[in-house]
């Protein structure tokens, strides 16, 4: 009889993340491949850095559908691709004006504004082709509607429309309810569309699972970017690899300029409690979702 011992989650997240990059890399196009400066640029964004947290979480949730790995691994790159997009972006003149990413000059920096705008776009794309070039679930029906879930969580009522609403909002005094609205928008639609397609790569799941389970994304996500707010006002840029305190001096407002730092922790860690109480319906399968949940909450950088 073999017994088959379950890595630590610092190996199996390392493993990940080591997998992701050789995964990225291959699908990216070659910077030899005319236009080589956009495809440069499109690799140096997605390459190299991250936490690659969203890859973990599609990865985690597939394991709760028994889906089989090499679909998942396609749908934590697409995933990954949006959210480099979205980082390029973010860090344009036009949005936050941020020099720094993940311990290196920001695409524009690097490059151009003209050539990160369309490595965004790009990337966009390159997601996009993915989800509906692979094989991803049995059923293309149920690849179309994954399709859908992830379409919704890049637009405007996703993350496109969360980083609209937080240009809006700077410089002004929000109420909490508004400032939830931005983050479950602008960082939670993609964490949320993560875990949900992860696992839609696998057997289908209950009603009863199938809320469970977007509750827990739902409370992963609006914890990430309330952890997002509390290391801009507490971390270092060194340890972030990316501009430290540049919430407070562009005037944005973050659950820490609304609740206060002790406020703004134990909200993070009552989301987490909410997460984890959302996975009761499950076994030992969403023990690595568990493990991720508490991650994202009590990370450094
Ligand atoms: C930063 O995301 C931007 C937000 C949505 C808060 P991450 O903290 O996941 O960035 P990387 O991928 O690790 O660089
Ligand atoms: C970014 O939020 C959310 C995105 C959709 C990229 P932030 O502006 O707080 O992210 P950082 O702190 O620059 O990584
Ligand atoms: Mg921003
Ligand atoms: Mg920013
Ligand atoms: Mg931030």
């Amino acid at each position: 009889m073999t017994i088959s011992v379950e890595p630590a989650f610092a190996d199996w997240s390392r493993d990940i993340a080591m997998r992701m990059e050789e995964v990225l890399a291959g699908l990216l196009p070659a910077a030899s491949a005319t236009p080589g400066r956009l495809h440069e640029a499109m690799r140096y964004s997605t390459l190299g850095g991250g936490k690659r947290v969203r890859a973990m979480l599609a990865h985690a949730a597939g394991r709760v559908t028994s889906a089989p790995a090499d679909r998942v691994g396609i749908v934590a790159s697409a995933v990954e691709l949006i959210h480099a997009y979205s980082l390029i972006h973010d860090d344009l003149p036009c949005m936050d004006d941020d020099v720094l990413r993940r311990g290196k000059p920001t695409c524009h920096v690097e490059f151009d504004e003209a050539t990160a705008l369309l490595a965004g776009d790009a990337l966009q794309a390159l997601a996009f082709q993915l989800v509906s070039e692979y094989k991803l679930c049995d059923d293309p029906l149920h690849q179309l509607k994954l399709i859908e879930t992830f379409a919704h969580a890049c637009g405007s009522r996703g993350m496109a429309g969360g980083q609209a609403v937080d240009l809006g909002n700077v410089g002004k005094e929000i109420a909490l309810p508004e400032l939830e609205f931005m983050h479950i928008l602008k960082t939670g639609a993609l964490i949320r569309a993560s875990v949900l397609m992860g696992a839609a790569c696998g057997q289908p799941i209950t009603t009863g699972q199938q809320a469970a389970l977007d509750r827990y994304a739902q409370c992963v996500g609006l914890a990430f970017q309330v952890v997002d707010d509390i290391l801009d006002c507490e971390a270092s840029t060194e340890s972030l690899g990316k501009t430290a305190g540049k919430d407070q001096e562009q005037g944005k407002p973050t659950y820490v300029s609304l609740m206060g730092l002790p406020g703004a922790k134990s909200f993070a860690v009552e989301l987490l409690a909410d997460a984890d109480t959302a996975l009761a319906v499950f076994d030992g399968r969403a023990a690595r979702l568990r493990e991720l949940a508490a991650f994202i909450v009590n990370r450094h950088h």
